[in-house]
């Protein structure tokens, strides 16, 4: 009975990973791929077989998707998802895509993203979010993206890109950077640092056009030297939030260091502020040496004045048995010897 029962079953869910193709798709079995492009869906067909792999949804106009989205899909390697309306993605709608690979997500309306989204993707090779909308991206993923090999930002509305985000992708070797509303100011210094390493190491990029400010508009961020971002030429009034939230926190000014009420002043200074921990270290060696050197001077002349009483200690005990001796038995043997030492002599 139970095994009749069980047969039954495994039959079912036979005719349905075979069979169970959603009206509007078509499934390709043995590459167990299934293409729901082009079908006008404003949400994901909800009978998907469970096996597959490729999952086509571009060309529609799906809007919004739901936590968990893809549960009943759990072994998809690829999801495109290019040319939706998607404008907001719930933080747990890639939950369980465990074995995700490729997510393509060009040519929606996003305009933000949260890190919590990237961690429940750790296979995830390459990401797509060109020719959206996003301003914000997280600062930091927090745990390190290692699978990521091509992450695909251009044509956006960027304005800066924290260097963290970067090395959450160690790595990452194909990167797209341009059209978006980059703001070449000291805050885009660490993105030039960490991208001509990225260069020298192998990774391919395109380019980072200043957008903002007027003096470096249309430049190539890689093509301004260094020596220009130092310190900072234009107060950056608009510069989104987080950026300077952290800058201010990660380089806080000393309580000493002046600092000036107005917006652009204290932009200046926090662009101006990134030798500044030298300085307090450089105290602190001076300090350390001159505490050492008083140290050892005092033990020096500890260990000199030990040595003197050593020294005259001994003297004058020297001095002081000899005498004790000479005043004892010895010299009756001393005596005794005398006149053989001098017949030697
Ligand atoms: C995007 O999808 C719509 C259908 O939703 C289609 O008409 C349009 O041609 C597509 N755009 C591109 C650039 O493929
Ligand atoms: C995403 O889809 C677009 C349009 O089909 C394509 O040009 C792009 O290469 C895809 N991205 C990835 C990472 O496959
Ligand atoms: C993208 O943002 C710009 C301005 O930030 C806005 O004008 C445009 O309508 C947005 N596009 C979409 C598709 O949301
Ligand atoms: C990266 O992929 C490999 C092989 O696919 C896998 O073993 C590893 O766990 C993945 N890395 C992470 C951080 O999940």
């Amino acid at each position: 009975m139970k095994g009749e029962l069980l047969l039954l079953s495994s039959v079912i869910f036979l005719l349905r990973v075979v069979c169970g193709c959603p009206t509007r798709c078509h499934c390709h079995s043995p590459s167990r791929a299934v293409d729901c492009s082009r079908q006008g869906l404003a949400e994901i067909p909800p009978d998907l077989p469970p096996q597959t792999l490729t999952l086509h949804l571009q060309d529609n106009q799906i809007h919004q998707l739901p936590a968990f989205a893809f549960r009943s899909v759990p072994h998809l390697r690829t999801l495109n998802l290019y040319n939706n309306s998607l404008s907001d993605l719930a933080p747990g709608v890639f939950h369980g895509l465990q074995h995700l690979q490729v997510l393509n997500l060009t040519q929606n309306s996003l305009h933000s993203l949260e890190s919590r989204l990237f961690h429940s993707l750790p296979q995830l090779r390459e990401l797509d979010l060109s020719s959206n909308n996003i301003s914000h991206l997280p600062i930091s993923l927090g745990k390190p993206w290692e699978n990521l090999t091509v992450f695909a930002i251009q044509q956006n509305q960027l304005q800066q890109l924290d260097r963290e985000l970067l090395e959450s992708m160690p790595n990452v070797r194909l990167l797209f950077l341009k059209d978006n509303l980059w703001k070449c100011n000291c805050h885009l210094l660490s993105l030039k640092l960490w991208l001509e390493k990225f260069i020298y190491k192998g990774g391919i990029t395109d380019s980072v056009t200043c957008v903002s400010p007027d003096t470096w508009k249309g430049k190539d961020l890689l093509k301004i030297p260094h020596e220009l971002y130092q310190p900072c030429p234009f107060p950056s009034l608009g510069v989104g939030t987080w950026g300077v939230q952290q800058l201010g926190s990660a380089h806080r000014p000393g309580p000493g260091s002046p600092e000036s009420p107005s917006t652009g002043q204290r932009d200046h200074s926090e662009c101006e502020l990134k030798p500044k921990p030298r300085p307090v270290n450089l105290r602190h060696a001076v300090a350390t040496v001159v505490i050492t050197g008083v140290v050892c001077g005092i033990v020096c002349l500890m260990m000199l004045a030990a040595a003197i009483y050593g020294c005259t200690y001994a003297a004058v005990t020297a001095q002081y048995n000899g005498g004790r001796l000479a005043q004892t038995d010895e010299p009756v043997k001393m005596e005794g010897k005398g006149p053989h030492d001098l017949a030697q002599a």
